[in-house]
């Protein structure tokens, strides 16, 4: 499918989705943002497809939402018409989301950054969220997703004076999970991607949706519901395969079911 502000393209069981605005640093227009919903979706659906990689450029994950469209929204047309909420469709796609996060991961797409399930960054990378120099707030997730993962101070911290941070220290606040070379950012998130695909799609998709629990629920409740999954994966092949695979010393030949 074509796309205008993105790329999308199979990389063996990998899709992967490029921002592709770099004139405007990929802000995220509501065009961008419906085209990166559609592909995840048709990936997400897709049998061959494993995980799917989300970057940008070097220069620019994403600067945020796109200022100069959402300029002159008025309030009633910004709430009567939940312009924003479309985004959230990225959310429930199933498979595994890794964010190849290079340069600029501001507002929206700091936010976005943070819907994804692994977030990998490139030692350029810079993370904030500025939405109040414009006299506004985060409005897709930064202060619910953020203060989830690192806490009120931190949080509190970058909302309200909407400075950046570093690679290092989004690494060391725990939203990112490895640092890797600028150059070789997207190389290094296609081979994570890869190894997420070469193991059991059901045992995979469990896997997310148990980690992913943890932010909604209270922990008896997600205990509860990872200990239902731990079990329904007794109930596929790919269980049996892996654990003989162990047993007999060879590498397991996983069938996705
Ligand atoms: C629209 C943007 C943009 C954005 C950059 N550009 N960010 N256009 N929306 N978010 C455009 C600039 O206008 C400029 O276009 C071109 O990209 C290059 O940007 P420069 O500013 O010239 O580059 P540089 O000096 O290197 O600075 C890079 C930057 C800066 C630090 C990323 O552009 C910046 O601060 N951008 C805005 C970041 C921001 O406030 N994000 C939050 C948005 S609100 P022209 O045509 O002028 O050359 C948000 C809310 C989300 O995200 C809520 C969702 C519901």
């Amino acid at each position: 499918m074509a796309y205008e502000t993105i790329r999308s393209e199979m990389r063996g069981r990998v899709g992967l989705i490029t921002f592709n605005r770099p004139k405007a640093m990929n802000a995220l227009s509501h065009l961008m943002m419906k085209e990166v919903c559609k592909a995840a979706e048709d990936f997400d659906a897709d049998g061959r497809i494993g995980a799917i990689v989300l970057t940008g450029s070097d220069k620019a994950f994403a600067a945020g939402a796109d200022v100069k469209e959402m300029a002159d929204y008025a309030y009633s047309e910004a709430f009567l018409d939940d312009v924003w909420s479309g985004w959230e469709r990225l959310t429930r796609v199933r498979k595994p989301l890794i964010a190849a996060v290079g340069g600029y991961a501001l507002g929206g797409g700091c936010e976005v950054a943070l819907m994804c399930d692994i977030l990998i960054a490139a030692e350029n990378a810079k993370f904030g969220q500025p939405e109040i120099t414009l006299g506004i707030l985060p409005g897709m997730g930064g202060t619910q997703r953020l203060a989830r993962s690192i806490g009120k101070a931190k949080t509190m911290d970058l909302v309200l004076t909407g400075r950046m941070m570093d690679a290092k220290e989004a690494e060391n606040c725990g939203i990112v999970s490895r640092i890797v070379e600028t150059a070789n950012l997207l190389e290094e998130a296609l081979r994570i991607a890869e190894k997420v695909s070469d193991f059991s799609l059901p045992a995979v998709l469990a896997a997310k949706e148990a980690v992913s629990e943890a932010f909604e629920t209270p922990l008896a409740a997600g205990l509860r519901h990872e200990r239902r999954l731990f079990h329904a994966t007794f109930a596929t092949d790919d269980q049996k395969e892996g654990m003989a695979a162990f047993v007999q010393k060879r590498s397991p030949q996983f069938k996705n079911h």
